[in-house]
């Protein structure tokens, strides 16, 4: 029997800083999940008052063709890349972008990527699955 092709997906996080209101989040969170629907995509989007904490899964292609649009976006500034790796299964499969805000913990997001330590990517990745999966 021939074997299918394995086609691994990417998982992919950054935080940013938030420039933009409650109500423009919502507005972008339809929008972004409705994208993401169509190309594959599926993640959680945590915000505090701050900052912007995204975790996108899906088809390499696709998660590269969101980041584009995320970056090119005016809402928020200071994309920094937290991780990105190939991984076989997803967090979030059943939330084209599930949304969770951390209201009144401006420094949660902060916190957590000054934490990682980015000499150790593997220890990363697990402190951000860990997190991800506690609030979403
Ligand atoms: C914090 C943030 C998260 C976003 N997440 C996604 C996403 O998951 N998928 C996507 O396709 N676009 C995402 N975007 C891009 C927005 O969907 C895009 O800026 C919005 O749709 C505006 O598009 P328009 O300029 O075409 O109206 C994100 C943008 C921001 C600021």
């Amino acid at each position: 029997m021939p074997l299918l092709p394995f086609k691994p997906l990417t998982f992919f996080v950054y935080r940013s800083l938030k420039l933009c209101g409650p109500n423009a989040v919502d507005d972008l969170v339809a929008r972004s999940a409705r994208n993401n629907r169509a190309a594959g995509v599926t993640g959680l989007l945590v915000h505090d008052p701050v900052h912007f904490l995204q975790f996108l899964e899906g088809p390499m292609e696709a998660v590269g063709a969101a980041v584009l649009r995320i970056a090119a976006s005016d809402l928020h500034t200071d994309m920094t890349n937290l991780a990105c790796e190939p991984t076989d299964m997803r967090l979030f499969s059943d939330w084209s972008l599930r949304a969770a805000a951390l209201d009144g913990r401006g420094s949660a997001i902060a916190d957590l990527a000054d934490s990682l330590d980015i000499s150790d990517p593997q220890g990363c990745i697990l402190r951000l699955r860990s997190y991800a999966l506690q609030v979403a």
